[in-house]
């Protein structure tokens, strides 16, 4: 099969289509023929060698892929041959990926395998930092950085739809107007507009209850000066750099908390399934938007991963992967 994969770290130009063997199905995993795999920010630190650097190479990128089941390993229902489905897993930028069978979700007629790629990763990150992180409530103030971003779509649009009154900020106009038609209530323009004193203006100087960063060094300390009296603070990546340490002593005036949320911890069992099964729903009933700004050939992931790199991407960056037997 086909498989982007990278030999060494390095810019877009590592990435390269190579021909390797398609994985086998084991005991209790399935194997998908993949339709669409979604790109993430983190594979473009991971292929940097910034994320995951101790794992052996060559290696094929990819978190999550939507496809239709093709084989079952011993133990699992056969039943299941067939079936549209996606999948968080590792080696999705490829034709075929095996997962477990228990970590499948089946898809919906109406969703699209673009449109399903999408969710998995970015889907479960903002539905994580909204409300299992976040628990965000009605009348609350959530501010998002990176908001037209692949997270930041879902998240304004989660956030709005728990209740809040959302801000987001973004480097663009053609970005401003995405998020507020996706219901942001507040847009800045943090690449020239001064963030904290925008927040403090637009709240009659209380600041917001809770701030979403996964933009890092260059947005840190404004999101800390942006928060309200005992305000959150959840970091979650860091596209411009790593935040600096958190100075505790600095948080007592207006009692803060700063905490960190990761798709890769172990979740308590079951979440993300059901996590993930909840937001198909919402894609599939009108209720969560998923706007895909970048859609190229599998062999175009060093394209994919320049643009994305380059900020000049807005929500969901996919790959297509292959259009026989039933792609939508
Ligand atoms: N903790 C987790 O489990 C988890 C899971 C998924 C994603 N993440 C993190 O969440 C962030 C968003 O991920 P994503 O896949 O949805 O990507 P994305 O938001 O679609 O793309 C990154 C965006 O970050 C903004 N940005 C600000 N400074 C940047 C810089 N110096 N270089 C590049 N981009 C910069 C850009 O938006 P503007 O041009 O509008 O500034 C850019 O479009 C990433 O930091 C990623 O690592 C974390």
């Amino acid at each position: 099969m086909r498989a982007i994969r990278y030999h060494r770290t390095g810019g877009p130009e590592v990435l390269s289509l190579d021909e390797v063997p398609e994985p086998e199905p084991g005991p209790g995993e399935v194997q998908l023929r993949v339709h669409a795999a979604g790109v993430n920010f983190a594979d473009t630190e991971r292929r940097r060698g910034l994320y995951d650097a101790q794992v052996p190479l060559p290696r094929i990128l990819g978190s999550e892929a939507a496809g239709v089941v093709s084989a079952v390993g011993p133990g699992v229902d056969k039943a299941l041959v067939g079936r549209r489905a996606i999948v968080l897993t590792t080696g999705g930028y490829a034709e075929r990926v095996k997962a477990p069978a228990s970590e499948l979700v089946l898809l919906p007629d109406g969703v699209s395998f673009e449109v399903a790629a999408a969710v998995p990763v970015q889907g479960l990150t903002a539905y994580h930092l909204v409300r299992t992180v976040g628990q965000v409530r009605e009348g609350q103030s959530v501010l998002v950085h990176a908001a037209a971003g692949g997270v930041g779509v879902l998240a304004v649009q989660l956030a709005k739809a728990a209740g809040a009154r959302v801000f987001g900020t973004v480097s663009s106009d053609s970005k401003a107007r995405l998020v507020r038609e996706l219901g942001a209530d507040e847009v800045i323009r943090y690449d020239h507009e001064d963030v904290v004193a925008e927040v403090h203006r637009r709240t009659g100087g209380r600041g917001v209850d809770l701030v979403l960063d996964a933009v890092g060094a260059s947005t840190w300390a404004g999101s800390l000066q942006s928060l309200a009296p005992f305000g959150h603070l959840v970091s979650y990546g860091s596209a411009s750099g790593s935040p600096p340490p958190v100075d505790v002593e600095a948080l007592f005036e207006k009692s803060l908390k700063v905490s960190a949320y990761w798709l890769h911890t172990v979740h308590p069992p079951g979440l993300n399934h059901q996590s993930l099964e909840s937001l198909i729903r919402d894609v599939s009933e009108g209720r969560l938007r998923i706007l895909i700004g970048l859609k190229l050939p599998l062999a175009e992931a060093a394209e994919a991963h320049r643009r994305l790199e380059g900020r000049e991407t807005v929500g969901k960056v996919v790959l297509t992967v292959s259009d026989e037997g039933g792609g939508r």
